[in-house]
């Protein structure tokens, strides 16, 4: 049977074998996906002897992501910008590398959410490895400007710096900017840092919020809680990524199978479920 996995470390919370399983059930699609724990330091060994038990393709989580871009023969435009890749496929002898998260993330805005991102003003909040993720993608949905701030400013310039030709492109307006500084309201106030993990504070005033506007955590389940909350309080729609996580795994799927599996169908079995 065609084999897929996803490795990671942790990983038994993963719930991309559920999804995976439910996409091929959906699609009439036969696969099996499992899911690997690799020693922090055994990616490498780990992903070559998966291809040859003849694995066809896998997803990495962290901490893995930037090691499965450096790993790769080659690499998607996304995977590039990102320096991170979170899908492998592995063809002819090589390992092709790609970065779904950011594509998942517009997918679950403008379908799940329901709000089309061209000319609307995004404030993206962060700077590590998940920003990086999905700065690509949220250009190529054309909005009318991003800015990017974050606690460390030199790391959201390099952010910027990198993505600069792409939003020439895509005349998308992008900027960096120092947390302390924020002024502006937005339409749509992406949180892309892990503030929450270690208890701390939404890091920007309720004030950067248009009424209305959308407030998307790419985290979901307890880690989004405080940002769900705070948004709410300030007027805003909010949604935590979950959606994110079911239509990057769609992605994915579509780029190793060429079938295009129903995300928010799923998306909302995994809500109820929960
Ligand atoms: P990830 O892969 O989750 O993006 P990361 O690469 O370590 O993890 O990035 C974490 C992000 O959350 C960074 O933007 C970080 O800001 P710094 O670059 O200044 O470190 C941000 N972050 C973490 N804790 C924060 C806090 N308490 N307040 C504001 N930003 C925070």
């Amino acid at each position: 049977m065609d084999l897929y996995c996803v490795m990671g470390n942790p990983v038994a919370h993963s719930k991309s074998p559920w999804i995976h399983a439910r996409f091929a059930e959906l699609t009439g699609q036969t696969l099996r996906y499992d899911q690997r724990q690799i020693p922090l330091d055994g990616f490498k060994t780990a992903v070559r002897s998966f291809a040859a038990e003849g694995g066809l393709g896998c997803n990495v989580t962290l901490p893995f992501k930037f090691a499965a871009a450096a790993l790769a023969s080659r690499s998607s435009d996304r995977a590039t910008l990102a320096q991170a890749a979170n899908t492998l496929s592995f063809k002819d002898n090589q390992i092709l590398a790609d970065n779904t998260d950011g594509a998942g993330l517009v997918a679950d805005i403008e379908q799940g959410a329901g709000i089309d991102l061209q000319g609307r003003q995004l404030l993206l909040i962060g700077a590590g490895g998940a920003a990086a993720g999905v700065l690509a993608p949220l250009l190529l949905a054309q909005p009318a400007s991003i800015t990017v701030c974050n606690r460390t400013l030199s790391k959201a310039v390099d952010l910027v710096q990198r993505h600069a030709p792409l939003a020439l492109i895509q005349q998308t307006e992008l900027s960096a900017l120092d947390l302390q500084k924020l002024n502006n309201q937005f339409d749509v106030v992406i949180n892309a840092t892990s503030s929450s993990l270690s208890g701390a504070a939404v890091p920007v005033p309720g004030s950067v919020l248009k009424p209305g506007a959308l407030a998307y955590d790419l985290m979901y389940g307890a880690a989004a809680h405080g940002f769900m909350i705070w948004a709410s309080e300030h007027g805003a729609q909010a949604r935590d990524g979950l959606g994110m996580l079911l239509e990057q795994a769609a992605e994915s799927f579509f780029i190793w199978r060429g079938v295009r599996p129903p995300a928010q169908q799923v998306l909302a079995e995994l809500r109820a479920a929960m």
